[in-house]
């Protein structure tokens, strides 16, 4: 996604607290899509759990691109190289998609799965119902390829965290902008 109009001060309380809990979420749900397929005797739990994770970062995925389409982002911190902008462009914008678009599949697969289809929970206070009809080959291959998607999403937070990193190391301030102001002054 490319950079805002905003001076390049660093984003503001709302855009930190956002990006915070989707990180939170996103460094939660992935270990648990891994450990929901070992047979135990939390594994409804966990998948439970995976689910209404992924409903909160859709929900969160949905306020945080409306709220920067309204009030913008910061302008790249000055002296950035243009590749380094470019990249971390790229992948700020792959993450976007991928978490508005993997989360919306999981529910269609979840949906069409079993005789009947399966509702989604959220944190069990509700559940979503079904948005497609019963279709277990439709299910099967969506999932197939959740699963790939889930794991490139994992690759590019690594990524995004090698990044921060970076910055972080190198002092040039970008860690900075997205930190809250009691550690950064920003
Ligand atoms: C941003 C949101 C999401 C991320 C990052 C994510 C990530 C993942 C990953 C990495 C896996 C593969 C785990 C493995 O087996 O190695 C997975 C599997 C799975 N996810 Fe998600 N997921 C998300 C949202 C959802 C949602 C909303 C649902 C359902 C409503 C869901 C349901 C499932 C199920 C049932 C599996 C197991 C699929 C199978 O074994 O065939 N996920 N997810």
């Amino acid at each position: 996604m490319s950079y805002g109009s905003l001076p390049a001060t660093g984003y503001s309380g709302t855009a930190k607290l956002l990006h915070w809990l989707v990180a939170l979420c996103v460094l939660t749900i992935i270990p648990v899509g891994f450990w929901m397929n070992m047979e135990g005797p939390y594994q409804n739990q966990l998948f439970n759990l995976h689910k209404s994770l992924g409903v909160l970062i859709l929900g969160l995925m949905i306020v945080r691109i409306a709220y920067r389409l309204l009030a913008g982002a910061p302008a790249a911190e000055p002296g950035i190289a243009r590749w380094q902008k470019a990249i971390s462009s790229a992948v700020h914008g792959i993450l976007y998609i991928l978490l508005i678009g993997l989360p919306i599949a999981g529910y269609i697969a979840n949906s069409a799965y079993g005789a009947n289809g399966t509702p989604t929970p959220f944190f069990g206070l509700f559940e979503l119902p079904p948005i497609v009809g019963p279709n277990e080959e439709l299910s099967k291959s969506i999932f197939a390829v959740h699963k790939i998607v889930g794991w490139v999403v994992g690759g590019l937070v690594v990524l995004h965290i090698g990044g921060a990193m970076m910055h972080f190391l190198k002092g040039d301030g970008v860690m900075q902008r997205m930190i809250p102001k009691s550690f950064s002054g920003r």
